[in-house]
């Protein structure tokens, strides 16, 4: 939504979930938007869904890899399965739809990857969740070393905790937490992080790549002792 706001013509992807909604939203709004579905885990569906991106929209300028699951287990007893689809879905997805998207994107294209503070910051239960959100920013710090001869930018965005419905009911004591410790003392909210993917896409961050733009409400600011 907030892409179709700055005037973008926006694929809306989802693995299964349903996101007819948004297309509608933006289209009424005088936007244009259509939506694909694609495992991303599956390089070839990655491969695809760039090509019908570029297809639908004669072009292709931005890309935000923000697919990912975050299951909460402990080390003891994780399978080298449950490890195995954390990573796929948030390390390997935005390799393979980088790589795809690296092929058509024009100069002054970019890519940015949806990470977390939790690829700084442990959390407990999220030893695959972090070590892949820490992989996706050393990723795409790599990638701009290698992708900015062709004029191609490549940054993290790393969220805090973002509000959802059912949030606060589900986990009152994490919010609570959260929103003391937090020096802006509120959870984020998607715009939050929708902007700050909308400002690397565009010519504001025109000289910006290889970097992590953290959306957390300072709380990774706060002194550890
Ligand atoms: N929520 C937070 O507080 C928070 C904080 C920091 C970072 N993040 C990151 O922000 C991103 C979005 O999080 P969210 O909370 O909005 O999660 P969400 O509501 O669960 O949405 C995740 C999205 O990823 C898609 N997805 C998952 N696995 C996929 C796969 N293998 N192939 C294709 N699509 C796949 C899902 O599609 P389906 O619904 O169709 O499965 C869904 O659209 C994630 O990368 C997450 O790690 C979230």
């Amino acid at each position: 939504m907030r892409f179709a706001r700055a005037g973008a013509a926006v694929v809306a992807h989802a693995r299964h979930s349903d996101v007819s909604a948004l297309v509608a939203d933006i289209t009424a709004a005088g936007g244009r938007a259509t939506e694909a579905h694609a495992d991303l885990a599956d390089e070839h569906a990655c491969r695809r869904l760039v090509r019908e991106a570029a297809e639908w929209g004669g072009r292709l300028d931005a890309v935000v890899n923000n697919a990912g699951v975050q299951p909460v287990r402990g080390l003891a007893g994780m399978t080298v399965a449950q490890w195995r689809e954390v990573v796929d879905f948030n390390l390997t997805s935005a390799f393979g739809c980088t790589q795809a998207a690296a092929e058509v994107l024009p100069p002054g294209g970019s890519v940015t990857h949806v990470a977390s503070i939790e690829g700084r910051h442990p959390a407990a239960g999220h030893a695959h969740y972090s070590a892949s959100k820490a992989a996706l920013i050393m990723h795409a710090r790599s990638a701009a070393l290698e992708y900015g001869p062709r004029g191609i930018r490549v940054n993290t965005v790393s969220p805090g905790l973002i509000d959802r419905p059912g949030l606060a009911e589900d986990w009152p004591d994490g919010v609570d937490r959260w929103t003391r410790a937090a020096p802006l003392g509120r959870l984020g909210q998607p715009e939050d992080v929708g902007d700050a993917c909308v400002f690397l896409a565009s010519p504001m961050a025109s000289w910006i790549t290889g970097n992590d733009l953290v959306v957390d409400g300072g709380i990774t600011a706060r002194p550890t002792w």
